[in-house]
């Protein structure tokens, strides 16, 4: 699963081919978007894309933190037109990215459905990878593992993975080359 900026995209990867796969647009970036439509309609302050990714980055979650966390941002309150600010707790993002959130999880459990029963039980074994930068959303792993059954791993250092993955296959492309080749036979 690798959850990017602008779509989130959930495969099952067999023998070096794509079995099932699903995509959806709605990823980093809509969830920047929930959290200044969140905090102009709860706190009737406007708040630019900037600052919406850095509290999404610091608070976001996609369930409830051991400890709740807080931080202080600046806006422009939207009554006065003047700056202002004010704190924002992990509980109130939670709430601002549900929807969204839901929307990933779903298309997980709609990739799932469709896949071949031996396949399935290889997963349940193996787990769920999570790639892409919504990959370390926190407790993101937890609530799809809690929502499927499956287990679920973050991948290291998700946001540069696809990149290394490309570099390891040109450097083995004798071995891994095949994986291009079903790669584009898949698109067809
Ligand atoms: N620590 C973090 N917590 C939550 N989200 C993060 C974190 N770090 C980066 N992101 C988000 O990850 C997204 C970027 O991820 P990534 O680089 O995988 O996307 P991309 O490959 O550019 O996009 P796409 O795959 O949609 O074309 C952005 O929305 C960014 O805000
Ligand atoms: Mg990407």
């Amino acid at each position: 699963m690798d959850i990017g900026g602008g779509t989130t995209e959930v495969a099952v990867i067999s023998l070096g081919g794509i079995v099932v796969s699903h995509s959806l647009r709605v990823a980093g970036d809509e969830l920047d978007e929930d959290i200044v439509n969140y905090i102009k309609r709860e706190m009737n302050l406007a708040i630019g894309d900037t600052t919406a990714e850095q509290i999404k980055i610091g608070l976001g979650c996609a369930m409830p933190l051991m400890t709740e966390a807080s931080m202080e941002i600046r806006g422009r309150d939207l009554s006065t037109g003047l700056p202002k600010n004010i704190t924002i707790t992990s509980t109130q993002i939670e709430e601002a990215m549900k929807e969204s959130i839901s929307k990933i999880v779903d298309i997980v459990k709609m990739t799932l459905e469709k896949t071949p029963p031996e396949l399935a039980a290889d997963i349940m074994e193996k787990g769920i990878v999570l790639a892409g930068g919504g990959a370390l959303i926190k407790n993101l792993d937890k609530l799809i593992s809690k929502e499927t059954g499956m287990p679920v791993y973050v991948a290291d250092e998700p946001l540069d993975c696809v990149v290394r993955g490309a570099g390891k296959t040109l450097e083995d492309i004798e071995r891994l080359g095949r994986v291009l080749v079903n790669a584009r036979n898949n698109r067809r």
